[in-house]
């Protein structure tokens, strides 16, 4: 049986659960891909921290440039822009396909790594990057595209969905909801990325390129986080049938002179109670998807955690050792045509109302 080289980067979280399936589950993988997947070593910044999982010390290494090199896979599961670009760089100059979960990369830079993949003839896939465990681009890139999305709205960010929940169901202020949600390990010790909306803003912009066939980077998304929503917006919003979530949302749409565009956004927003993404409770995720043949989609999970989002890591890993073993088609999973990106400023819509909150 032929054997494929896997390196990775990072074993935070969800590095460690994707070395723990790698090491784990190998026969039930090579069962599955054709080939054994073997982990020639894990690249990390100190070998001697302390991980999730029982790891063999012999795979850690801090050389991340050599250990890629040799890679057939290289996970990227750093997150960051630097080291993660130049490496994934290096990985696909020297022929390897990379499985990535860094949706601040994408969304930053991802049209020039999907062009280096591309040109390379290999694959760059990243569904990990957007609602953790969700299937959700896949679906968007592949299973709708012979259909026409209209509108992508998403509760892509675990964090601030507890927050705002939790406000609501107990009328918490905005900073001991935070509080709490630090003390539970959801929200980091700076939840500036969550809570000012970047993270949500960068998960937006991957959405709406796949939903859209174009793409879209972070410059693209207008962006307000949740840090000035009060008790008291939630309790008015309450009394007037609605909830408060934070929703990236990608819709088409025209403006004033009738051209079309797609409006790409992350902000508080008013949703009737009775819709789909108002029981989404907790830290969960959740991606609403509007299309003109499928109608309504509503796609649920773990957004984060450590085995949830490895489980996508690993779906990206054994599609691309198939392809690598049985030859089919490498390349970037990148949005499938050239619509040009006719971004709106922010604007209020149906029922997607943007909450103002100064
Ligand atoms: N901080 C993110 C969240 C983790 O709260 O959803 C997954 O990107």
């Amino acid at each position: 049986m032929k054997t494929l080289k896997v390196a990775l980067l990072g074993c935070g979280n969800v590095g460690s659960q994707v070395a723990r399936i790698l090491i784990d589950d190998a026969d039930a993988l090579a069962s599955r891909t054709g080939a054994r997947l073997e982990l020639t070593g894990i690249a990390v910044r100190n070998p001697d921290a302390p991980r999730d999982t029982d790891l063999p010390k012999d795979l850690f290494t801090t050389d991340a440039e050599k250990l890629v090199e040799d890679a057939d896979i290289v996970i990227e599961l750093m997150g960051g822009l630097e080291p993660a670009r130049s490496l994934m760089l290096h990985a696909i100059g020297h022929g390897a396909s990379v499985v990535t979960g860094n949706k601040a990369l994408l969304a930053a830079d991802g049209a020039a790594l999907f062009e280096k993949a591309d040109a390379a003839g290999v694959r760059l896939a990243y569904e990990a990057a957007v609602a953790g465990a969700i299937p959700i681009l896949r679906p968007i890139r592949d299973s709708l595209s012979g259909d026409r999305i209209t509108r992508v709205l998403g509760i892509v960010n675990g964090t601030t969905n507890y927050i705002l929940d939790a406000m609501d169901s107990t009328g918490a202020q905005f900073a001991d909801a935070l509080a709490e949600a630090q003390r539970l390990g959801y929200a980091e010790a700076d939840p500036t990325a969550d809570v000012e909306g970047h993270d949500a803003a960068s998960k937006g912009a991957i959405l709406a390129s796949l939903a859209f066939h174009t793409h879209f980077d972070l410059a693209n998304v207008s962006c307000e986080g949740i840090s000035a929503v009060t008790a008291e917006d939630i309790a008015a919003a309450k009394e007037a049938g609605f909830v408060i979530k934070l929703l990236a949302i990608a819709e088409k749409l025209q403006d004033d002179d009738g051209a079309e565009g797609v409006s790409v956004r992350v902000h508080p927003t008013l949703l009737p109670r009775t819709h789909p993404l108002a029981a989404v409770h907790g830290a969960f995720n959740a991606v609403f998807v509007e299309a003109e043949n499928a109608g309504e989609l509503m796609f649920y999970g773990q957004g984060a955690g450590g085995a949830p989002t490895a489980s996508a890591v690993m779906g990206d890993v054994v599609s691309t050792a198939r392809r690598l073993v049985l030859g089919g088609p490498l390349g970037a999973e990148t949005p499938t045509g050239h619509v040009p990106a006719l971004p709106f400023e922010k604007v209020t819509t149906s029922y997607s109302i943007g909450l103002q909150v100064t």
